[in-house]
């Protein structure tokens, strides 16, 4: 079985504050894009875990492979259902470790999805929903094909609806720069002393703010989109990783109609009104020294209409020493 494992993008990021669990209450549109890892399950004697790459570096990656969010994802499966799932996984990655961009949550949802198929398993969404919380705050999403609105720590997805939405055209950039998603969180906290309105439900004016942001991206107008976009994590990140900060004004300098952190970093995403502003953005000498890829936001329910699909990626060079074939037992 193969399947396509997205990466995402946070389109709006607010953090409304630090909970009593040490996680963070959210509110954030997320859409999934283009550029993904192929994710190969087959039934298998016993669980191994390959990962290859060609455009990633994968030297940051636990050589341990019970630590491996997707082989995490099949351990969880086995125990929810009560007996042994041998499952070989392959992972094509093209996503960048700890980017910001979600790989690995994508891989484990992709997992837990693929699993309940291969097995003919009949694990309902919302089973397998509670199950990818378990794994990470960002593990829900990947699993419900299309743009969402989570809040709560993350854990909580709604759909929003955008069937018929236009693709926006996004650039990806990444100088390399390694940003530990709870260091930029605690770099949040640093800026926001004694903020704990810890709130399940997102901010007061989330429901306005989200509206909004959905019918610019229902019209699919990227100067629109832009004048919405935002990310509280952008701040902290900034101040922390200076390289990061360096990447937005590079793709700010190269044209981009928009630019925002992703996630927690430190990748960053700059929208662009078509494929041909993204290819020469991509060419922009500023982001050189860059790891970059052109690509799309996916249509609403694309993963289920097509299957398995060949992603459009674009990558033209990328950052340190990649591990052309990095097998993990
Ligand atoms: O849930 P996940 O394991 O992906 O989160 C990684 C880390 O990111 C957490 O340990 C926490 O430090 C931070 N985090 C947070 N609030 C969230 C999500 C993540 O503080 N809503």
């Amino acid at each position: 079985m193969l399947l396509f494992s997205p990466a995402k993008v946070n389109l709006s990021l607010a953090v409304s504050g630090l909970r009593e669990d040490g996680y963070h209450g959210l509110d954030s549109v997320v859409t999934l894009v283009s550029l993904g890892d192929d994710v190969t399950l087959e039934r298998a004697a016993e669980t191994t875990l390959e990962v290859v790459s060609d455009t990633v570096d994968l030297q940051s990656m636990p050589q341990d492979c019970e630590r491996n969010l997707a082989v995490r994802a099949v351990r969880l499966i086995e125990q929810s259902v009560g007996r042994v799932l041998p499952t070989a996984i392959r992972i094509v990655k093209r996503i960048p470790l700890g980017g910001g961009l979600g790989g690995g949550s994508s891989n484990a949802a992709t997992v837990l999805k693929g699993m309940n198929e291969l097995w003919h398993l009949g694990l309902p969404l919302d089973t397998l929903c509670a199950l990818g919380a378990q794994l990470g705050s960002d593990v829900p999403l990947f699993l419900q094909d299309g743009t969402v609105r989570m809040c709560g720590r993350g854990e909580q997805v709604e759909r929003l609806n955008l069937s018929g939405a236009p693709s926006l055209c996004l650039v990806l950039a990444n100088d390399g720069t390694h940003c530990p998603t709870p260091q930029v969180y605690r770099g949040w906290d640093v800026r926001h002393p004694g903020v704990e309105n810890f709130s399940y439900k997102g901010l007061t004016d989330g429901d306005v703010f989200c509206d909004n942001l959905r019918l610019s991206l229902q019209k699919g107008k990227v100067t629109d989109v832009a004048t919405w976009v935002f990310n509280d994590l952008e701040a902290p990140c900034f101040d922390q990783f200076p390289g990061v900060r360096g990447t937005a004004e590079a793709l700010q300098s190269a044209g981009c109609d928009g630019v925002l952190l992703c996630g927690s970093g430190g990748t960053v995403c700059g929208m662009v009104a078509s494929a041909e502003v993204g290819e020469r953005v991509l060419a922009h000498p500023a982001l050189a020294h860059c790891w970059r890829a052109s690509v799309q936001t996916l249509p609403d329910g694309v993963m289920a209409a097509h299957g398995p699909l060949t992603p459009i990626v674009m990558v033209r060079i990328h950052v340190g020493q990649p591990c052309p074939s990095a097998s993990v037992k």
